[in-house]
């Protein structure tokens, strides 16, 4: 029946005087009166189809029947436009099809949210109406990109030795950090089964197992607070590579993410991706996932300050704390008020307050202006490159306050003064990740990674030496690539020797027989012959959002979950029935 059908989006000059069959919906439908255009919309996009009475006066009823959403099967012929119709903000707007035939196929009621929206509609309302939202062209573009880019990801993937291989969703617990989904086991009373929050463990079995390049376009699930960033449930473009080494896995990715960012983009990037290491990262923008698009970066004053007057830096150095601060260009637009809400905001991020002055052509002003000695201004001009008319901005504290109070207010300031170029891409390795850090409270390491990450081949040796203070010594084999300031994607190459994995497991605190019990069938595996092996995952949905230049991530997934954790069209999560939970061996506590 439907056979022969042209996309309504795919038919051009080309096609004039052809005749063609068109299926779809009715997106807006004007009424002249003798003359009824109807625009119709499939996967492809729109065609405005023309019904006109003088030429076919039997199909009027059903032209003028027609409302939005309706669903059309219309066969015409193809025109070109009058000079003066022909719609310049339309692919097809040259053409339009001369109907001769119109079959209502569907009725659609009026619909909640409307489609043709240039208007905003609320977030809520577009995902409780998702099937809707879906046919607007901005969520069908994102679709339809989506698919391209894990397509060209296969492609290339595919075409340089990788095989996609699938790994379980209903696993024993990773650890990648956050918390786990459980599934609770029928069969095993008591027993849960963990959904993947990646699948670490079972691709660095497959190197153990010889398949020496593996590839996944993965689901994974992390029981996480949510942002515009993160979902419950996110999609990786998950890799392992066995006899490589760091910079061979990111030479890949680089080639990776220029096939993507082309086939959806049409952007040619260069590579190699600049690298930055972890240190450097938080020195200068105080932050692992640095924006590089803008200056504004982050300058260390301690030195300068250490025998200030003015009682906050001081009391800051003499609890072992640190100053930084970041110099903003400005010919008068920073107000008083800016300045007070960047000081509120600093707040949120732990400093007691942003010390400020102004400089101009050689003198202070305002805010702090008073405390500033000449002897420490001459050292502050060279080292913000101070000339003109700046703004300073100071942060005191202990050192992860201060990074984290300027790695916000540098980001924010640049956007506020419109200081980043949106079509910039910004791609920037960072490496050499600190392998642990330590926590005063629990008196104990952490992996910052995941445990199977090496250490450094120099670093190896000392982790049985290890002392608190010195956690941030030993780097890892680590590797995180950023785009305009997200962290899109992360690896590291594996700890192939089951007693240096031991070592790390000891420092860690896990003791063998835990960690025999969580991850026995890796460190079984690695007895019998493991490869030199490692791996990188790349966030698809964040490496969407950016390239779309989408706000969230919820705009690039076609049924995503709110910052709750909901599914506001299925209603997901909801209540169970007591005859589910009993096959299941659970009891809500407190029923
Ligand atoms: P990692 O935990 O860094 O590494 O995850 C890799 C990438 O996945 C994306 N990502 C997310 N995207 C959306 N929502 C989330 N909740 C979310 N969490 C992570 C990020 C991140 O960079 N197994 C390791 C990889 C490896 O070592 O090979 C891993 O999962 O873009
Ligand atoms: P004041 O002396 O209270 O006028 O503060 C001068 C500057 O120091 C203002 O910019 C305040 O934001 C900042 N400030 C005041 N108290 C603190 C504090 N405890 N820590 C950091 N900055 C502060």
């Amino acid at each position: 029946m439907f056979k022969n059908r042209s996309y309504c989006g795919e038919l051009t000059t080309q096609d004039i005087d052809r005749h063609v069959m068109l299926a779809g919906w009715a997106e807006g439908v004007r009424n002249l009166g003798g003359i009824v255009f109807i625009e119709v919309r499939d996967v492809s996009g729109t065609l405005q189809v023309v019904v006109d009475s003088s030429k076919s006066p039997e199909l009027i009823p059903a032209a003028e029947e027609t409302r939005s959403e309706f669903v059309l099967k219309i066969t015409g012929i193809v025109r070109k436009r009058d000079e003066k119709n022909i719609n310049p903000g339309l692919p097809t707007g040259a053409i339009e099809v001369y109907a001769d035939s119109i079959e209502i196929l569907n009725r659609s009621e009026v619909p909640p949210i409307p489609i043709d929206a240039k208007d905003q509609i609320g977030e809520d309302a577009r995902l409780r109406y998702r099937f809707l939202d879906l046919r607007r062209r901005e969520m069908r573009d994102a679709i339809i990109k989506r698919h391209r880019a894990m397509q060209a990801a296969r492609r290339f993937l595919s075409g340089s030795r990788f095989l996609e291989i699938e790994t379980p969703m209903l696993n024993k617990s990773t650890p990648e950090g956050a918390r786990d989904f459980l599934v609770p086991s029928r069969i095993h009373k008591g027993e849960f089964y963990a959904l993947p929050q990646s699948p670490q463990l079972f691709k660095q079995i497959l190197m153990i197992s010889g398949f020496d390049r593996y590839f996944q376009i993965v689901k994974c699930f992390r029981d996480e607070d949510l942002r515009n960033d993160r979902q419950p449930e996110f999609t990786q473009i998950d890799m392992e590579l066995s006899f490589v080494d760091a910079d061979t896995i990111m030479e890949i990715t680089e080639h990776l993410l220029q096939s993507i960012v082309k086939e959806i983009a049409d952007r040619d990037i260069s590579v190699p991706f600049p690298r930055r290491t972890y240190q450097e990262a938080m020195d200068r923008f105080g932050t692992d996932s640095p924006d590089t698009r803008f200056g504004l970066e982050i300058v260390d004053c301690s030195d300068i300050f250490h025998a200030s007057d003015f009682n906050v830096f001081a009391a800051a150095l003499a609890k072992g704390g640190i100053i930084r601060g970041v110099a903003v260009p400005d010919e008068g637009t920073i107000s008083r008020k800016m300045i007070d809400r960047y000081a509120e905001e600093a707040a949120v991020y732990g400093a007691k307050g942003l010390p400020t002055f102004k400089y101009n052509n050689g003198s202070v002003e305002a805010g702090i202006a008073k405390f500033i000695k000449p002897e420490e201004l001459s050292l502050l001009k060279p080292r913000f490159d101070l000339s003109g008319r700046h703004v300073l901005f100071f942060a005191a504290d202990q050192k992860n306050i201060v990074r984290n109070t300027l790695a916000n207010l540098r980001v924010k300031i640049a956007r506020d003064l419109g200081l980043i170029d949106e079509d910039r891409m910004d791609f920037l390795w960072v490496t050499d990740f600190p392998l642990f850090e330590y926590s005063e409270a629990d008196k104990r390491f952490y992996s910052r990674h995941h445990p199977f990450t090496a250490p450094k081949q120099e670093h190896a040796g000392r982790l049985g030496e290890l002392a608190p203070e010195q956690a941030d010594e030993i780097l890892a084999q680590a590797y995180d690539v950023v785009l305009n300031g997200v962290e899109i994607g992360g690896g590291s190459i594996r700890i192939n020797d089951s007693g240096v994995q031991n070592g790390i497991f000891k420092l860690l605190g896990i003791p063998e027989e835990e960690a025999l019990v969580k991850f026995s069938f890796l460190l079984d595996a690695l007895k019998y012959g493991a490869p030199p092996h490692g791996g990188i995952a790349l966030g698809l949905d964040r490496i969407l959002m950016l390239l779309l230049k989408k706000k969230s991530i919820r705009d690039v997934i076609a049924f995503p979950k709110t910052t709750k954790g909901q599914c506001l069209m299925s209603n997901a999560p909801s209540p169970v029935s007591r005859e589910q939970l009993r096959e299941l061996h659970l009891k809500i506590v407190g029923e």
